[in-house]
């Protein structure tokens, strides 16, 4: 599809966000009160970053920001569509907004995200959710001032969904939630098309950004204070193969790597079937880039990795860990694992507890397999009954949580640098992660939250260690 110039320049109209302002500001000089948003994201970190973004949006528009629900003037939830029971939590949160609504007729309902891609989706909002005011999808969350200064000025529910789109918008500017590490994104979509995953249908093809525009955006956060950055794409490995010349992911790690002040570079998430040994090199020479590397398997059985079309194979898979670890002895990886695809086999099951027990990982994402309507999988035959898959859920569990433990406990005694994060839920403990991403819980005050510090390692927690500052 071709490059619309129009599209890729596409930005946010400083001409709506100016009359959104004029709005509220007029609400301020009236009332003495601003008029507040609450924003709810769901899903994985490319939704978490796009919230930056429509936050940012509304920070320009003059709305204040509140964690209360009851308390909004603008409610937005940024929806995932990825398993079920994701949409199920919408819907469920939308009908108790209903009350809201009738309570405080004026504040306004903003949907957005992966769900609101799907047909059926908005067939529903249509009909039961009508007292929703603003529903837009995944490609133009910039058209907020727009479609906002509609709802003001007509009263009427806005919904406009792209079903495409080819360009990039770039310098929406956002606001982070973490002053001292940054996401930045580097591809858009994908174009794998798992079997099991609705994620191309609502996110698109792969768009790659401009090298130069990524660098760019890290130098600004590496001048705010940033020190750790993870660069963000459904598949990072595509990243650059349709620019104007080509650029690899890995020649865009080695060039981010020279960006003084920022101190980690992270990268999610890579596709194992083209991790190139160019990338391996990449991790293994640039400094700031972590030991650590997140690297979905799904499932073990080449058959079962075949009907996903996944496009590797069991040995494929660990070999390639094996030769990650040749280069790069003490890198963590963690990984993504579905059970219940649809003609699993205990057999199969088995397969998949073997690379777990072979690879080693140091934590693991696991799903039950959820249909997605639209997708391949979804009318695939033999679809596996949810008891069946709840055991092999509550197996693998068993088996991973072991693996953790042992790798973890190779780990005391040992020192390690951690970027301290937040203070955890004990008061006078804080929490940070060491380069190779392992969650560290230690005595220390909120002074040290963005700094990076020596930690001593003194007990196993499975999911986390606890150790001393040194
Ligand atoms: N059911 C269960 N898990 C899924 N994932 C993607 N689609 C599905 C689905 N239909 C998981 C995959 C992917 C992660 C982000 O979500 O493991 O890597
Ligand atoms: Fe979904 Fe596969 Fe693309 Fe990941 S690579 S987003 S699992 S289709």
């Amino acid at each position: 599809m071709e490059l619309k110039d129009d599209i890729k320049n596409a930005e946010v109209s400083a001409e709506a966000i100016a009359k959104v302002k004029k709005w509220n500001d007029e609400y301020f000089n009236n009332t003495g009160k601003k008029r507040k948003f609450y924003c709810l994201t769901m899903g994985c970190q490319m939704n978490a970053h796009d919230s930056e973004k429509i936050i940012g949006i509304l920070s320009r528009m003059g709305y204040d920001k509140t964690e209360s629900e009851d308390d909004a003037d603008f409610i937005i939830y940024n929806t995932c569509c990825i398993r079920e029971n994701a949409e199920e939590k919408v819907f469920g949160k939308l009908g108790v907004l209903k009350h809201l609504k009738k309570l405080k007729p004026d504040v306004i309902i903003a949907l957005c995200g992966c769900m609101m891609q799907e047909d059926f989706v908005i067939e529903k909002i249509r009909k039961s959710y009508r007292y929703t005011d603003i529903i837009f999808g995944t490609f133009n969350f910039h058209k907020l001032p727009e479609l906002l200064f509609t709802r003001i000025e007509t009263g009427q529910q806005v919904i406009d969904i792209w079903k495409e789109h080819t360009g990039i918008v770039e310098d929406t500017g956002y606001i982070r939630e973490f002053p001292y590490k940054a996401s930045v994104n580097i591809i858009y979509g994908c174009d794998n098309y798992c079997t099991y995953c609705i994620v191309p249908y609502v996110r698109g093809h792969e768009r790659s950004r401009e090298k130069e525009d990524i660098l760019n955006e890290i130098r600004l956060l590496a001048k705010d204070g940033v020190k750790e950055i993870t660069l963000l794409g459904q598949n990072v490995n595509s990243y650059g193969k349709t620019l104007n010349p080509p650029v690899s992911f890995a020649q865009l790690l080695r060039e981010a790597n020279e960006i003084e002040g920022i101190e980690r570079i992270r990268f999610m998430t890579s596709h194992p079937k083209d991790l190139s040994d160019e990338l391996i090199y990449a991790m293994r020479d640039c400094d700031k880039v972590c030991n650590y590397l997140h690297l979905p398997f799904q499932a073990g059985s080449d058959r079962i990795l075949e009907k996903m079309n996944r496009r590797y194979t069991k040995e494929k898979y660990l070999n390639l860990i094996n030769k990650i670890r040749s280069e790069i002895p003490d890198i963590m990886i963690s990984t993504d694992i579905i059970v219940g695809f649809p003609q699993e086999t205990e057999e199969d099951f088995q397969e998949t507890l073997d690379v777990v027990r072979k690879a080693g990982f140091s934590t693991a994402f696991t799903f039950i397999y959820s249909k997605r309507t639209g997708t391949p999988a979804a009318v695939m035959e033999g679809q596996v009954d949810e008891k069946t898959s709840h055991d092999r859920f509550n197996r693998l569990l068993d088996v991973l949580n072991e693996g953790i433990y042992r790798i973890h406990q190779d780990k005391i005694g040992k020192t390690y640098n951690v970027l301290v994060e937040k203070e955890s839920s004990q008061p006078g403990v804080v929490t940070g992660r060491s380069t190779d991403n392992t969650l560290i819980h230690f005595n220390g005050s909120t002074d040290l939250i963005g700094k990076t510090v020596a930690v001593k390692i003194l007990e196993n927690k499975t999911f986390y260690l606890i150790g001393e500052r040194i």
